[in-house]
């Protein structure tokens, strides 16, 4: 076998054992790990707070500990040394009448910081798949209207 062969062979192995290491890790080391999770939920509460469309159920909350009750959520998700101890979708955002419009624009901005934080396609839908779970306990839908009876012959 050439030198050639041996040093491409020796390339192709070590290229393959840096991805299958990748894929074994947990997503909350992908995220950045307690680092990570911290900065990408400071981000996303800072965002969405000063966001036009999705700020308005933030006004008068404690961004802080939303904050810190986000980033032990992610960790707990994500396969990390953290237990969520924050209260239920459900009851933080009832009231709150969120619609579909505002999660999606938090989504839109969750991907923008992932995307900034250099956080991997795979990861990124891997944390979306995760937190999609929580719509339905999130967004209020509007009570439909009562349809008009037909008027009686
Ligand atoms: C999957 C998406 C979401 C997750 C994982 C999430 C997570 C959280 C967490 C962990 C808290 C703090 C819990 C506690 O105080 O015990 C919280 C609070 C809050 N979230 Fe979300 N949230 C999500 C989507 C949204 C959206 C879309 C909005 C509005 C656009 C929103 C608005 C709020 C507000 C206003 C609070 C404070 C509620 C209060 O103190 O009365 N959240 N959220």
């Amino acid at each position: 076998m050439s030198v050639s062969t041996l040093r491409l062979l020796s390339m192709s192995l070590l290229c393959c054992a840096a991805l299958s290491a990748a894929a074994g890790t947990s997503l909350y080391s992908r995220l950045g790990g307690q680092s990570g999770v911290t900065a990408i939920a400071d981000a996303l509460i800072d965002r969405t707070a000063n966001d036009p469309v999705a700020g308005r159920s933030f006004a008068g909350s404690n961004l802080n500990r939303i904050k810190s009750l986000l980033a032990e959520q992610l960790c707990d998700l994500s396969g990390g040394p953290c237990h969520y101890s924050g209260d239920s979708m459900k009851q933080v955002h009832g009231g709150h009448r969120i619609s579909e419009a505002e999660f999606n624009r938090m989504v839109a901005s969750l991907q923008a910081v992932l995307k900034e934080r250099h956080v991997d396609l795979r990861s990124r839908n891997q944390l979306l798949r995760l937190l999609a779970h929580m719509k339905r306990d999130i967004v209020e839908h509007a009570p439909s209207v009562a349809q008009p009876r037909p008027a009686a012959p």
